[in-house]
């Protein structure tokens, strides 16, 4: 693999151009014989997570295929699964640019994109177009005119959209890019919203005669306290599985970088142990009633491993996949024990 040649040429410009540039590129070829540039063979080990059969423990975590234009080739690298979104019932442009910066000495990125997508029309649209067979993760939120008191309805509004298209659905509500996303964590807000999703969910489930399971995505910015209390929400309302951690608020480990300032969520290394330690806590609170799928700074397959180890049954990569591009996703799925 010729990544890092690539990569050096990649880092040469502005981070969001290349990763348009990237889209479009992978967009155009994921379905094609020129996916033959990043294809890869990885060995099988298949799990089975949420009742739903992974060929491995690897995912595409959200937010990098955020209106599901490349699902054919983010699997043809090897990803055992797939997350696209965060989308929103509208289109929205998200905040203005520049809104995500490398940290290469760091081996992390700063992001405040604010959910910008194409609505979940257009990503269901995607969907279809791909006749994907493998599994797809769909992520959902709210737009940033929503108030926080609307916020339900955008999430059942998504959720009807998708649930006949998704293997399982995340429930993003901890950016830290959308006023307020946050504050769903904790409380009597967290338990009105996952008993409405579930209520929601048990309609599908009649109408379109198929399970889908609702995964809970939250922030590493968390106390013990907050922890231990979101797992005894989702275990009382029957939440299916919940992927921790979202990007952090916290500039530990970037201090005095160029950028290292810049206001949104850190991601890749800086995050990897408070994802981690958040991960260990769900794990001793959940006593296994539900799974965790661990994401933050993984950028080895000792990293993923150590996920693993921490309490989590799936693990998913974005930082660490921006900078070390396909290899890593062999690297680390051949690192899984069986
Ligand atoms: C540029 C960027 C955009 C992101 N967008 C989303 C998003 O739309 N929804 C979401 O749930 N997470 C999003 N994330 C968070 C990642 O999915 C992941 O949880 C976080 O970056 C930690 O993993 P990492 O250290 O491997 O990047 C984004 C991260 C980055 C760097």
């Amino acid at each position: 693999m010729f990544y890092p040649a690539i990569r050096k040429v990649l880092f040469q410009f502005d981070a969001e151009t290349i990763h348009e540039l990237t889209i479009k590129g992978l967009k155009s070829t994921g379905s094609t014989p020129l996916n033959a540039l990043y294809k890869q063979r990885v060995t099988n080990k298949p799990v089975t997570v949420m009742g739903i059969d992974f060929p491995n423990s690897l995912g595409l975590a959200a937010g990098l295929d955020k209106n599901g234009e490349c699902i054919n080739a983010f699997a043809a690298m090897g990803f055992g699964f797939v997350e696209v979104g965060t989308v929103t019932p509208r289109p929205q442009a998200g905040n203005p640019k520049p809104r995500i910066f490398r940290l290469p000495e760091a081996n992390a990125v700063i992001n405040r994109m604010g959910f910008n997508n194409k609505g979940v029309d257009y990503l269901v649209s995607q969907v279809r177009a791909a006749k994907f067979s493998g599994v797809l993760g769909i992520n959902i939120g709210k737009n940033k005119d929503t108030s926080e008191e609307n916020a339900k309805d955008d999430y059942i509004h998504c959720m009807r959209k998708v649930y006949n298209f998704a293997s399982y659905i995340t429930i993003n509500i901890s950016s830290p890019n959308t006023p307020g996303l946050r504050s769903l964590q904790y409380g009597e807000a967290l338990n009105e919203l996952l008993s409405a999703l579930k209520v929601e969910q048990a309609q599908l489930e009649k109408q379109y005669n198929k399970y889908v399971p609702i995964a809970v995505k939250i922030a590493p910015d968390l106390t013990e306290d907050e922890v231990n209390s979101i797992a005894i929400s989702l275990i009382d309302n029957n939440i299916d599985g919940v992927i921790a951690t979202n990007t952090t608020l916290s500039r530990e480990g970037v201090e005095g970088l160029e950028y290292g300032n810049e206001q949104g969520g850190l991601s890749g290394a800086p995050v990897k142990d408070k994802s981690t330690t958040v991960i260990s806590l769900l794990a001793k609170a959940l006593n296994d009633k539900l799974p965790i799928i661990g994401v933050g700074g993984i950028a080895s397959s000792h990293d993923a491993n150590e996920k693993l180890a921490a309490g989590a049954s799936l693990v998913q990569v974005y930082t660490g996949f921006i900078y070390q591009g396909p290899p890593l996703v062999k690297e680390i799925v051949n690192g899984f024990k069986v």
